[in-house]
């Protein structure tokens, strides 16, 4: 019997991804896609006994219970919607026997209300009809109400369902787990190669790497010794620092530091858009491709995510690499594209 049903949030673009992942850990599962025609969600319905199972998977952003959804206009009226809607939800018994709750908003697009009309208007319609004590800290039960646009999502999170998602260090541009965890499998890895990010700041494509392949030799470079520290922490939090060895190292001279052919070079390149990196991305891409050629293995892959792919365009014939896959994806209010690279002949 199929008796959880969870919202799953995950970056528009690896859909595929996504649905992969489910299928090598679930296998008893009905899945509902876009629903409300939301991309970037799907709905999953699953036996009690594998709800643990879908906090491991990685390539999803966020989990909740899943309770309702439904349509919702953009003026003021969508309130009052909401709450009739919340009322006719049959909340869990474990809802029910909370000591206290609170309502949490997040809000999408344009509307004539704010997530905290939502959240008030919500938490008042809850106390009415369950009697339960709001508490905004330190609460048992938090209530996730999402709007998309004219989409409405009702769920409970729980902490459970953020299990493995803890970094430590925080680099300020740094990419999302999910997102990390897609360009590994587009790379297509294979047991006992050797995988290099050599501008890993806080890790996190060799720490999704570490978490997702055993069997790989995982090196991280980077030319900061701050963001390389932060990466040793984030690898220690995870219990991961003996899978990755980390070294100061300017990727423009790539070739004269590594005496070993690399098999994956898996990349987040700074897009130059932050005043903290003040970089123009053109040269430096330049001068890194050409360098991760150099080391790259005769059927070696290069996968690389940037909201600049025109210099990694730019940069094809003289880094002798050329395009074998690209896509776009969303992460956050960006819409970088992953670009796979192989050798040119
Ligand atoms: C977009 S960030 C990578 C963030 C990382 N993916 C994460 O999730 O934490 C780009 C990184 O490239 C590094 N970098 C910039 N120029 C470099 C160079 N010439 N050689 C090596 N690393 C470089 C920066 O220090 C920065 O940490």
């Amino acid at each position: 019997m199929l008796e959880v049903k969870l919202l799953l949030t995950f970056p528009v673009g690896i859909e595929d991804v996504v649905r992969e992942e489910i299928r090598e850990k679930i296998d008893s599962c009905i899945i509902e896609e876009s629903p409300l025609d939301t991309p970037g969600k799907l709905i999953i319905q699953l036996p009690e006994s594998k709800r643990d199972v879908v906090s491991s998977l990685r390539s999803v952003d966020s989990i909740m219970d899943y309770l309702g959804s439904f349509k919702v206009d953009k003026d003021k009226s969508a309130l009052d919607k909401i709450c009739q809607e919340i009322l006719n939800i049959d909340f869990p018994e474990d809802f029910r026997n909370a000591s206290s709750f609170r309502v949490t908003c997040d809000r999408r697009g344009k509307h004539d209300y704010t997530s905290m009309d939502v959240e008030k208007a919500v938490g008042q319609v809850l106390v009415d009809k369950y009697r339960l004590k709001v508490k905004l800290e330190g609460f048992e039960a938090n209530v996730f109400i999402e709007i998309v646009e004219d989409a409405c999502f009702v769920g409970l999170l729980r902490e459970e369902y953020l299990r493995g998602r803890y970094f430590v260090f925080h680099h300020p541009a740094a990419i999302k787990p999910s997102i990390a965890y897609a360009m590994i499998k587009l790379a297509d890895v294979k047991p006992g190669m050797t995988i290099l990010d050599p501008m890993c700041g806080g890790g996190t494509i060799l720490i999704e790497a570490a978490l997702t392949l055993s069997d790989v030799k995982l090196y991280g470079f980077d030319i900061s010794e701050y963001f390389l520290e932060g990466g040793v922490l984030n690898s220690e939090a995870m219990s991961l620092s003996d899978r990755i060895i980390f070294k100061k190292v300017d990727c423009r001279n790539l070739s004269k530091i590594v005496d070993f052919k690399v098999d994956r070079i898996i990349t987040n390149p700074p897009y130059g858009t932050k005043p903290i990196f003040k970089i123009n991305p053109r040269p430096l891409y330049l001068k890194c491709l050409i360098e991760m050629s150099k080391v790259l293995a005769k059927d070696g892959k290069i996968v690389i995510i940037t909201i600049k792919p025109d210099c990694v365009k730019n940069a094809l014939d003289k880094a002798g690499l050329k395009i074998e896959h690209e896509r776009t994806v969303k992460h956050n209010d960006t819409n970088p594209e992953i670009i796979i690279l192989t050798k040119n002949g």
